[in-house]
């Protein structure tokens, strides 16, 4: 059509009309946009977002804990749950096969702009999104590199900024320990404030108070792209503490365990948060983990020697036998085995266990342990087992069939923590019948009881001489064959399921969108 004949549009004429009659104020014409809905607030609806997630990476408990909460607060309802977490190496082909892609943008991380996909996985009737960025994530373990502090900016400002391809809209962002915390502190600074990011509540859980997050300010603008004017705000101790910073900045602070939330207010388990704890205190919650008693279930676990149930534990012994022949351990059905599956750090109680050791090792025992970490502790258990060839076994590596292996096998199992948030080794043990002995410290003094109707053995004092004592306790009460098995009966029958606590999170869930 020639333009010079084009007949002016209504709207053009009406421009011209405007700006001829208005010498004041330009009369334009304003387009009403459809005003934003507000989020559904009536049920929970929760982003968990989580460093490691079991089956697809896992260093610890806090992998556990991503994978076994929100499958059981899906199956309860009420509440719905989905997970967020990067793409590592270390996730299987068996699952990556069957990965929906989303999308990709790039994503600031400071003055850096990174590419970012996003990928979709339904698991166990949870809906998991994984961030995929090779150069930060495609190495051989999840954690311990120099850019930590990069590599988790990346992630949370990705999380963030991909929320809104998500096809899961929620209302709570539920965070964990210092790698996620960045994203209640980005949401309250940069996000709040946008509509399709309004109405969110956020909720930090520290599984570890000693891992922190602790960073010289400089990164401040340079990596985690905050302005130096918040400085104050984010610092504890000197530094850039993100751990302090997501307290700080969350609607509500939980922890998993009654007796850790209390422990959390003393300098003696607090690592130097002690005060930020007791100054936002009216936000802290503790409540103890569970178990995923599907995976860690003595009658199907497949890597098991026997199977067997709390009904009838008679072939537990066979598990026992199997894993004395497998390590060239004397095969003795009547010798107590003391299990212990542990990262080999001294706050697991490994200097007590190293003192309490040479008076445990010539009682009538054997001693099996699993576990790799520092290595002080790996030379230690190795030089063990060479001086009690029949007595001793140190497994120094991380293997979850092993795992497995030593819950069934073993008749005590060794958790000396010094501080100890949860625990779920005590807990899986005795799901296996296997007898804790522990310290009556966070989450172990809340799952294990000694004496008329418990179900383990408290050292009281941190120190060998205590541990030994409980030991001892332990063998004697192992001879007594029919008081062991009603103790071993007592201990199995526990519920250590998440039925009960993951109740208590869909409850604190409804409590945080009153906020
Ligand atoms: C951390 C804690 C442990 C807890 C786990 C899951 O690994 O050290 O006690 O059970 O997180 O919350």
């Amino acid at each position: 059509m020639n333009k010079k004949t084009e007949k002016p549009s209504a709207a053009t004429e009406e421009k011209k009309e405007a700006s001829k009659k208005s010498t004041t104020r330009p009369r334009t014409k304003v387009k009403i946009t459809e005003v934003p809905k507000k989020r559904d607030l009536s049920k929970p609806l929760v982003l968990y977002v989580a460093a490691e997630v079991n089956p697809f990476s896992q260093t610890g408990g806090l992998g556990e804990v991503a994978s076994s909460l929100p499958v059981a607060v899906n199956e309860i309802g009420g509440a719905e749950m989905a997970v967020v977490t990067p793409l590592y190496e270390c996730v299987a082909e068996k699952y990556r096969k069957d990965f929906e892609f989303i999308c990709h943008i790039n994503v600031p991380v400071a003055w850096r702009s990174q590419y970012a996909g996003l990928f979709r996985y339904v698991y166990r009737g949870v809906t998991h999104y994984f961030i995929d960025n090779e150069y930060y994530f495609k190495r051989e373990k999840l954690y311990g590199y120099f850019d930590d502090a990069e590599r988790f900016a990346f992630f949370t400002r990705a999380v963030l900024e991909l929320m809104p391809y998500m096809d899961f809209k929620p209302n709570i962002l539920h965070v964990n320990d210092w790698h996620t915390a960045l994203v209640p502190i980005y949401y309250k600074l940069y996000y709040m404030y946008r509509e399709e990011y309004a109405d969110i509540k956020t909720i930090v859980t520290i599984h570890n108070i000693e891992y922190q997050g602790k960073y010289d300010g400089n990164l401040l603008e340079d990596v985690f792209g905050i302005s130096g004017f918040q400085y104050f705000t984010l610092e504890w101790g000197g530094c850039v503490n993100l751990l302090f910073g997501s307290i700080a900045y969350s609607d509500m602070v939980s922890t998993v365990s009654e007796t850790y939330a209390e422990e959390l207010k003393t300098r003696e388990h607090a690592c130097g948060l002690q005060d930020a704890i007791n100054r936002f205190s009216d936000k802290l919650t503790g409540i103890v983990n569970g178990i995923d008693t599907e995976v860690y279930n003595p009658a199907t676990a497949p890597a098991l020697f026997a199977h067997y149930d709390a009904k009838d534990p008679s072939k537990k012994t066979e598990n026992k036998l199997g894993l004395q022949k497998m390590l060239g351990l004397p095969e003795r059905a009547d010798v107590p085995m003391i299990t212990m599956v542990s990262r080999l750090a001294s706050h697991k109680g490994l200097d007590i266990l190293k003192s309490a050791m040479p008076n445990i090792i010539k009682e009538d025992v054997q001693f099996v342990l699993l576990g790799t970490g520092e290595a002080e502790y790996e030379g230690y258990f190795a030089d063990l087992q060479n001086a009690y060839p029949d007595k001793a076994r140190a497994l120094i590596m991380f293997n979850k069939d092993m795992s497995q292996r030593l819950f069934a096998a073993g008749d005590i199992y060794m958790m000396p923590s010094r501080s100890e948030p949860c625990g779920l080794g005590q807990m899986m043990a005795m799901r296996y019948g296997t007898i804790p002995i522990v310290r009556n410290v966070g989450g172990l003094n809340d799952t294990v009881r000694e004496g008329e109707g418990g179900n383990g053995f408290i050292a009281t004092e941190y120190s060998g001489e205590s541990l030994y004592a409980a030991t001892k306790r332990a063998i004697d009460l192992y001879a007594d064959k029919e008081k062991w098995s009603a103790l071993v009966s007592r201990a199995m029958n526990e519920d250590f399921s998440w039925s009960v606590s993951a109740r208590k999170y869909i409850d604190l869930y409804y409590k945080l969108l009153k906020k």
